[in-house]
């Protein structure tokens, strides 16, 4: 269970419990984070490495099944970590998958088994993508009436109808979330205003090649706060109801992205999914509700990255310099912001706060010096840390940033200042 409390966490095995909650054990040691019992620092041969653990993949993924109704899927969100070997373990585990490029959607096809559904979001697809989620039945998330009519042109020159879902810019915001991407003017979605009027004329659209198998509804991402998913999950369902009392449409197939955060910074506590299992029920309840109405079954999914892959991850550094610059303590390390962009507080974040970070084989160690943290690159841009408490270290030492499964290796500018890349490892 999650052990974070307003008490400053005193060794690096207690940073693990406090972030990681119910994902703690997947990465075990009490002197050296290891997996399976064996230490990371003797496991990879390189750093800088991304690792991500198996294990953890599998709790994850059962832990969250643990809260969700059976008639509840799970679809994972590619965009959050493409490894190729990560998204082939995650394909025994989850019932789909969401893309957001053709390449993810040629990685999800090679990957998946003919039952699992898959998608593709995101603003200004090329026509090499309508073609290609054309020609395999993936469902296209349409973004606006545009989409709507080059998809519909797409479908005429291939002579095989598209699976479409409208993508619901809704009226409100996810509260809390890190990043808003539904309510107010969005480059993403329909405005939920105009979604009636394309309903009703969904003859008009199959006979232009559209099969509008459905409703694809994401208010944002990162959230931690369980009260703010749970009203976002019934707005979404109070949106269905009326659009199905105005104009008689039923979604065949839903995909909702519930936004679920992970624990980052100091002081965040990991999402207790037991106090979001009732709005869970509810909004199966009420979607099969919706269904008996409408005379069909309502298959749901949630879509989440992060909340799947986040904890499974660490990213590996050494410490290759130690200095005092006017009495501040440094480490500078061998990776930094073009492998890390997210650590380094420059992807999307308003202020940059400390991630958890360890001393990998050292976590019995107490954390009695506060130290700001460099990778190698000439701008003041990359830091891994800042005053961050760890104990005393030097060159060679290992340093190991936990939730770094997500928005990492493929969310960062690795091109910058043309260093090698980090090396990724599922273990
Ligand atoms: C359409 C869509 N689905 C899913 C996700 C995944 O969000 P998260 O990784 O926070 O679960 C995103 C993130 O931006 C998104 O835009």
């Amino acid at each position: 269970m999650a052990r974070s409390s307003e008490h400053a966490p005193h060794n690096g095995r207690q940073v693990i419990d406090d972030t990681l909650g119910p994902l703690a054990d997947c990465w075990g040691g009490t002197a050296a984070l290891s997996i399976d019992g064996q230490p990371l620092s003797a496991r990879i041969p390189t750093s800088p490495a991304f690792v991500y653990n198996r294990r953890c993949l599998d709790a994850a993924v059962t832990h969250l099944r643990g809260y969700l109704p059976e008639g509840i899927g799970i679809h994972y969100a590619i965009k959050a970590n493409p490894f190729p070997p990560l998204v082939r373990h995650l394909a025994g585990l989850v019932d789909g998958f969401d893309c957001a490029s053709r390449e993810e959607m040629r990685l999800a096809t090679e990957v998946a088994t003919p039952e699992q559904h898959l998608s593709i979001a995101g603003p200004a697809k090329s026509r090499a993508e309508h073609r290609f989620a054309i020609e395999r039945g993936i469902v296209i998330n349409a973004e606006s009436t545009g989409e709507l009519e080059r998809i519909a042109a797409e479908a005429r020159v291939l002579g095989k109808p598209a699976r479409v879902a409208l993508r619901v810019n809704p009226p409100f915001a996810l509260k809390g979330s890190g990043m808003h991407m539904g309510g107010g003017a969005r480059p993403f979605g329909i405005d939920s205003e105009a979604i009636p009027a394309i309903l009703r004329q969904r003859d008009r659209l199959a006979d232009a090649g559209i099969d509008l198998v459905g409703l694809h509804l994401f208010a944002g991402s990162q959230s931690l706060n369980h009260e703010a998913i749970a009203s976002a999950l019934d707005a979404w369902t109070e949106l269905l109801r009326d659009w199905q009392a105005q104009t008689g449409f039923t979604p065949r197939e839903l995909i909702i992205g519930p936004g679920l955060g992970v624990a980052y910074h100091p002081g965040d506590r990991p999402l207790e999914l037991d106090r979001l299992a009732p709005a869970f029920e509810r909004l199966d309840r009420n979607l099969r509700e919706l269904g008996e109405t409408g005379g069909i079954d309502v298959d749901t999914r949630l879509e989440l990255g992060r909340f799947l892959v986040a904890s499974a991850g660490v990213y590996l550094v050494r410490v290759v310099d130690r200095k005092v610059s006017r009495g501040q303590a440094f480490l500078l390390c061998d990776g930094g912001m073009h492998h890390h962009l997210a650590l380094s507080g420059n992807l999307g974040a308003v202020l940059r706060r400390n991630w958890p970070l360890v001393a990998a084989d050292r976590l019995d160690a107490p954390l009695d010096e506060s130290v700001d943290i460099a990778g190698p690159l000439c701008t003041p841009l990359d830091v891994l840390g800042a005053k961050q408490p760890l104990p005393a270290l030097g060159p060679g030492d290992w340093l190991a940033v936990l939730q770094s499964g997500a928005y990492g290796a493929s969310a960062s500018p690795t091109g910058f200042l043309s260093r090698d890349a980090a090396i990724e490892y599922l273990v």
